[in-house]
């Protein structure tokens, strides 16, 4: 089988690095893939964006089955148009991407079907939404309606920090379009949990749970960036939340979607706040989390092909998906200054026997070497049967790759550990 996949970081390298294990795939392409992960697969330069040249690409090479796994493709019906020329696709169509396309959207699907979520009011009025702001409590949530790298939530601690907020996305300033529309938020505390799981439509199939570090330093202290670390599983995802969420969130989710008309296929990312009322929604996102698919998927003991294509054909109920009882820990390598200002070119030396438990997300490759070209260069991760032994063996794989800048978190699953005590 020949394979392609859209995209290029970490999370498209963890998936690869899965598909390349079963025996009937002959080659995979990467659109545009990087540096690193031209060592799994074969990197065409294709932005993840240009859809027409995606399928022109597949159409020529006589792909037989297609992943999109970045949510701009998705969102600009990538899929759609894959199928169109006959191409089987892993992702939602373009209708059923929007439940990460827009947060009002999601929001309004939630309250609809009684899904448990915060409460919230969407604007597309600025004076009518700082107007608002005088009836909430603080801290207030603000969030962008569309896609905004995953910076489009500000957490504002007065009316004055709320207000600056939504003056400067609705003036177009901060997302541009993606801020136009915003969303009030009631702001909600509990641990946070990622769930990513498999479903064709009908049947829903929840993966392994996973934790992220979303913010730059040690402490959850910093900015927001992509995520500089997971850990599988959730310690905080017990059985008992995890059969709420089930019977509250997932399964009223996926059919929610078909009720719509926007039947969701591939994967359905659940953002997930445990709060003292029990879980709830933070975000959907209609794609694999980075970096939780670096975590998710080494856990992964089932063929990650064969459960993609089921979800494809709408065979998922026949499928068995198994997890691994290990735990996993992920440790984001970035460059110094990520997620604002960073230098890059830099030498990576990662030494061979190190290779399988990495995931290149930002390198270029020059002569037959890597250099760092992106804010989050590398994740490394690790497997154990606890996971303080994961984290240590991820932490011992990290001291051993080099590169100047070289920045991470030394406490990613400290946390964990602690709930698990
Ligand atoms: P999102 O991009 O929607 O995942 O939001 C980014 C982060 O903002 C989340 O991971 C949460 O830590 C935080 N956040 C979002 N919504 C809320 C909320 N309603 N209450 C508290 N924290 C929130
Ligand atoms: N790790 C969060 C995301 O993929 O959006």
């Amino acid at each position: 089988m020949k394979v392609l996949v859209v995209g290029g970081g970490g999370r498209e390298h963890a998936i690869i690095k899965s598909i390349k294990k079963n025996p009937d795939v002959e080659v995979i392409y990467a659109l545009p893939g990087n540096g690193g992960i031209a060592e799994d697969a074969v990197c065409v330069d294709v932005g993840a964006k240009d859809i027409d040249e995606i399928v022109d690409f597949a159409k020529r090479n006589r792909i037989d089955y297609a992943v999109v796994a970045p949510d701009d493709p998705l969102v600009l019906g990538a899929v759609d148009a894959l199928e169109k020329v006959g191409i089987p696709s892993f992702g939602p169509s373009k209708a059923a991407a929007i439940i990460e396309g827009s947060k009002a959207f999601s929001k309004e699907l939630m309250k609809k079907y009684g899904i448990p979520t915060a409460a919230y009011e969407t604007f597309s009025d600025e004076e009518a939404a700082v107007s608002y702001l005088d009836t909430v409590g603080y801290p207030t949530v603000i969030k962008a309606d569309g896609l905004a790298l995953g910076k489009g939530v500000i957490i504002a601690k007065d009316k004055t920090e709320a207000e600056n907020a939504i003056r400067s996305m609705m003036s177009g300033a901060m997302f541009g379009e993606s801020g136009k529309r915003v969303i009030i938020e009631e702001f909600l505390e509990g641990p946070e949990v990622s769930v990513l799981a498999f479903t064709d439509g009908k049947c829903v199939v929840p993966m392994i749970s996973s934790m992220d570090h979303k913010r730059a330093h040690d402490g959850d202290e910093g900015l927001n960036t992509g995520g500089m670390g997971t850990i599988a599983p959730n310690p905080y995802y017990t059985e008992k939340i995890k059969e709420r969420c089930m019977k509250e969130i997932f399964i009223p989710t996926v059919n929610a979607m078909r009720s719509e008309g926007r039947t969701f296929k591939g994967c359905l990312y659940f953002g997930l706040m445990v709060t003292k009322d029990g879980p709830k929604v933070i975000e959907y996102n209609c794609r694999f989390g980075d970096p939780e698919t670096q975590v998710v998927l080494p856990l992964l003991k089932t063929d990650l092909l064969t459960v993609m294509m089921a979800v494809t054909e709408e065979r998922l109920s026949e499928t068995e998906v198994d997890f691994s009882d290990e735990s996993a820990c992920c440790v984001i390598m970035a460059s110094d200054g990520y997620p604002e200002k960073y230098d890059k070119g830099f030498k990576i030396t990662i030494p061979e026997d190190v290779i399988d438990s990495v995931f290149i997300a930002g390198a270029k490759e020059k002569d037959g070497e890597l250099f760092t070209s992106g804010g989050r260069v590398l994740g490394v991760t690790a497997t154990a049967d606890t996971l303080n032994e994961a984290i240590d063996r991820s932490y011992s794989l990290v001291k051993r790759i080099h590169f100047d800048n070289a920045y991470y978190r030394r406490d990613i699953g400290a946390r964990a550990l602690e709930a698990i005590k």
